[in-house]
């Protein structure tokens, strides 16, 4: 199956809500709609396009979109302890999450309530409250448009890093993620080391998964907009990597700065974007339609009728301050087009 629109509004595929056009959006069922499409159409622009959740339209986009429709969700393998299961790219994440605590199955609870599309997951290796999605990932599948042929990478071939893979890399534009594999487990394995998460779970009771749901949707609830009501795309900068001695620097005028340990790497830790915009003074600061949001100063929203652009001065203007502040450089996190 596959349905083509031409010259279609956007407006209701970005999270961020800013209206603009695509000329062309292709929504595919299969590797042999991409490859049918690819081989005939050869295109020489496209992107894809999940459920618009970490993609900011900064113009009208003038080549083709796709859109993956599939989503189905099969078990592979039960050996009554750990479960694998394939899912398609266009499954929404959190029903995915909300089913695995269900099934009583351990491994993505804390990354619930993130608006994503399985197939997106991977991309950026989300993560969220001690988590991300590589630590549950066995294999992604992806159409390669430069062979025409599916290829399965194993986790380790797709170079997961803090919200980095492959496919933000050597496989940018080459790459259209069918599936992605996981293994979960009915082993009970809490998480629950970040912020305020325990207390939340121990409010609730104790370290069970729906606990844990609850807990970590209170939190993204207590402090990220929801889409629907504000449009934003999550957090909209990546926390920044700095040489230790520049953090320790840093911590001298603010010991209370928050900052934390890479592992495998000692001489670089990660700050809160956050926390750097917060201080620069700009938490819920607004330029028209578009503003910091007023409970985490690292989303940026839409208070309605922004366009891209407006979102791109305003990105720029908290870069600016950040670096007039305190020297550092932070960089978006959602992808620009
Ligand atoms: N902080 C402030 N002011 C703010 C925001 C944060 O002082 O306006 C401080 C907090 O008090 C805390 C620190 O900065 O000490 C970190 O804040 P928080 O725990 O809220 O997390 P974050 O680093 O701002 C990251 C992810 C989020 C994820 C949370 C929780 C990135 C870019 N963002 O945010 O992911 O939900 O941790 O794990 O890594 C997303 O990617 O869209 C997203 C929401």
């Amino acid at each position: 199956m596959k349905r083509i629109y031409n010259n279609i509004n956007l407006a209701n595929r970005n999270s961020f809500g800013v209206v603009e056009c695509a000329k062309t959006l292709v929504e595919f069922d299969s590797a042999e709609d991409l490859k049918e499409y690819f081989v005939e159409q050869k295109p020489a622009k496209w992107y894809v396009l999940g459920a618009g959740n970490n993609t900011l339209f900064t113009r009208s986009y003038d080549g083709v979109l796709l859109t993956p429709v599939s989503g189905r969700l099969e078990v592979l393998k039960d050996d009554g302890v750990n479960v694998d299961i394939r899912v398609e790219a266009a499954h929404d994440w959190d029903e995915l999450v909300a089913w695995s605590v269900e099934q009583g199955l351990w491994g993505i609870e804390n990354l619930s309530a993130i608006p994503s599309s399985v197939g997106a997951a991977p991309v950026q290796n989300i993560g969220a409250y001690g988590a991300e999605a590589k630590d549950a990932i066995t294999v992604v599948e992806y159409f390669d448009t430069r062979t025409m042929e599916v290829v399965r990478l194993s986790n380790e071939e797709c170079h997961f890093a803090y919200r980095e893979s492959i496919f933000k890399q050597e496989l940018k534009g080459c790459a259209i993620i069918l599936a992605v594999e996981f293994r979960l487990s009915r082993e009970a394995k809490p998480n629950l080391g970040y912020g305020d998460v325990i207390k939340e779970v121990e409010a609730r009771g104790g370290a069970t998964l729906a606990n844990i749901r609850e807990a970590i949707c209170a939190i993204r609830g207590s402090k990220l907009p929801d889409p629907k009501v504000l449009g934003n795309a999550g957090s909209f900068f990546k926390n920044p990597i700095v040489e230790r001695a520049m953090a320790e620097a840093l911590l001298e005028n603010y010991p209370e700065m928050p900052y934390y340990p890479i592992a495998g790497d000692e001489a670089r830790v990660k700050l809160a974007a956050g926390w750097l915009i917060d201080k620069s003074g700009l938490k819920g600061y607004r330029d028209g339609s578009v503003g910091v949001h007023d409970r985490q100063a690292l989303v940026l929203v839409n208070h309605g009728g922004a366009t891209g652009g407006d979102v791109m001065r305003l990105a720029g203007y908290v870069c600016q301050r950040v670096k007039e502040c305190f020297g550092v450089e932070i960089s978006p996190e959602v992808n620009i087009l």
